[in-house]
């Protein structure tokens, strides 16, 4: 049984992330989705709303949405990851992604994979989405149809 820990804010899940958790479903026996209790930047959704929206969108028995908090490493071993999967759009993503893989293999011995992100998600980013939303213009081809919803009640209050 080998289960793949695809960690990440999420704040909001794009369709970037969802192709990336869709692809390790057809690879792996169990997908654990963790969602970072307390993003860097202060998040516009709360884990309860990203954790809401990425259960809508994963709708396959494999897999499993968690929030945690503190160190990846820690959240993996307890429950039971064999890898990390990172989703890597181009090779600005690279640099930053190898320094984290290496840090988590330092810290406890964790192999982490890259999944290639779909070419036509290559520029997506969720801090892209909530900027191109908060002014107004369209994400529906961006993000799950729960999400654009999502975006467009926020910003609308
Ligand atoms: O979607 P993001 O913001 O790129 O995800 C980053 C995330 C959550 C994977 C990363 O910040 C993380 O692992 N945070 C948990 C704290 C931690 O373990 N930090 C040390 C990383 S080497």
């Amino acid at each position: 049984m080998i289960t793949a820990l695809v960690p990440g804010s999420f704040d909001p899940p794009t369709n970037g992330h969802i192709d990336v958790v869709s692809r390790c479903v057809a690879i792996f026996d169990r997908v654990v989705v963790g969602v970072v209790t307390n993003p860097s930047k202060a998040p516009l959704f709360s884990i309860e709303e990203r954790k809401a929206m990425l259960e809508e969108c994963c709708p396959w028995e494999s897999v499993e949405v968690a929030g945690f908090d503190g160190l990846l490493v820690d959240f993996a071993r307890e429950i039971g990851a064999n890898l990390v999967v990172k989703g890597l759009r181009a090779m600005t993503d690279f640099d930053y992604e190898l320094q984290l893989a290496q840090m988590n293999r330092q810290l406890s011995g964790i192999v982490t994979m890259f999944v290639a992100t779909k070419p036509e998600y290559g520029y997506l980013s969720s801090s892209l989405v909530k900027e191109v939303a908060g002014f107004g213009g369209s994400v529906e081809e961006l993000v799950p149809a729960v999400v654009s919803k999502a975006l467009q009640e926020r910003f609308r209050s």
